[in-house]
């Protein structure tokens, strides 16, 4: 039996922090009020990492695959494929994994971008593994990657204090002894209105809506329904039992998501990774972020059972758990 195993790990986040009260005081400049503490009760979030104008999608990208690289043991110039989980690349083409495969000199490797929102790095994960798994690739770099701040209408104060910038990454490698065990991903295009950015190119202009639009009551509802019944889905494939799981890592988006997602599995907070309090949404790069911090910190070790999960625009969600 074949196994797709995470054998490296690495992060990226842009240098400048952004606190609560930083936003709030820049926000009241545009005459928008928000507080440090409106936007901690209601997500959590106490601060956010934003790149420069300069700083675009695929330099994220570069840097946390470097990381990930180096821990992994495995060169750039054996990876088979690269896929780039993104909302937000550099440019319509050629997609930031190819700017990602000629940076690092990946020179055998195909490449691509997955654009499932807020679960395009599950998404990503789930199609390295049936490359994996068929043979098709032995090494692949997947990396989620986001500078959401592009895309963030900064007038609208029930979206622009959500998400943040940043990227993660994981390189994978077919293994006989242990790694993903089961993964699902699932989706439901018709409540995309919920969480979209419609806006697109047409003949030189910008048609829809070029930010980030939500139902905030919408998308936590569905959120945490989805999340709760992808997290039972894996384990009954994989004959797992849930209490058995080491770590959870949720998308992180809300701590309130989250605090109830651990409610209606029955798992104690202890047991998720949270990171959304430090890095706020980072959508596709959210869990890989979160896995470098719990692994970094000596939380995650060889061995443990890790339950990985995103959820997002689409509506998109899976969940996969992986033995590390
Ligand atoms: N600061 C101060 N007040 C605000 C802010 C803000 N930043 N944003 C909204 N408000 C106000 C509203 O205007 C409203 O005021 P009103 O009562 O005078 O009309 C009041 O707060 C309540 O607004 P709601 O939208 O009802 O607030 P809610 O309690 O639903 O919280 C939130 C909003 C945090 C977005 C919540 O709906 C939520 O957690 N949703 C989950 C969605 C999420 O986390 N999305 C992240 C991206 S999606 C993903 O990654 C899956």
């Amino acid at each position: 039996m074949i196994y797709t195993r995470i054998v490296g790990s690495g992060s990226f986040l842009p240098s400048t922090v952004v606190s609560n009260n930083d936003l709030a005081k820049d926000l009241l400049c545009r005459g928008i009020h928000t507080s440090d503490d409106w936007i901690v009760q209601r997500t959590g979030i106490k601060q956010r990492y934003v790149a420069d104008v300069d700083v675009n999608t695929s330099h994220m990208a570069v840097e946390s695959a470097r990381m990930a690289l180096i821990d992994s043991g495995i060169d750039a110039s054996d990876i088979d494929l690269i896929i780039v989980a993104t909302s937000t690349p550099d440019c319509v083409f050629p997609s930031t994994a190819c700017v990602v495969q000629s940076k690092l000199n990946a020179s055998r490797a195909a490449a691509f971008d997955l654009q499932a929102a807020c679960s395009g790095f599950i998404y990503s994960l789930s199609t390295a593994e049936s490359f994996i798994c068929s043979g098709k690739a032995k090494n692949v770099l997947v990396i989620g990657a986001e500078k959401f701040s592009r895309i963030l209408d900064w007038n609208d104060r029930s979206t622009c204090v959500l998400f943040g910038d940043g990227a993660g990454a994981f390189v994978l490698t077919a293994s006989y002894d242990c790694g993903i065990l089961s993964s699902c991903i699932s989706s439901d295009g018709s409540i995309s209105d919920i969480l979209s950015v419609s806006g697109h190119f047409d003949r030189g202009n910008v048609n829809g809506c070029p930010f980030v639009r939500m139902d905030g009551q919408s998308v936590f509802k569905n959120a945490v329904y989805v999340l709760e019944e992808s997290a039972r889905a894996v384990c009954d494939k994989a004959c797992v039992d849930i209490n058995s799981i080491n770590w959870f890592i949720p998308h992180q988006a809300n701590i309130r998501i989250i605090k109830m997602l651990s409610r209606r599995l029955g798992i104690s907070n202890d047991k998720f990774v949270i990171t959304v309090d430090k890095h706020a949404n980072t959508s596709a790069a959210s869990i890989p972020l979160a896995f470098n911090v719990a692994k970094l910190d000596g939380r995650i070790k060889n061995g443990d059972l890790v339950l990985i999960q995103g959820v997002g625009g689409g509506f998109t969600w899976g969940s996969l758990l992986v033995r590390i």
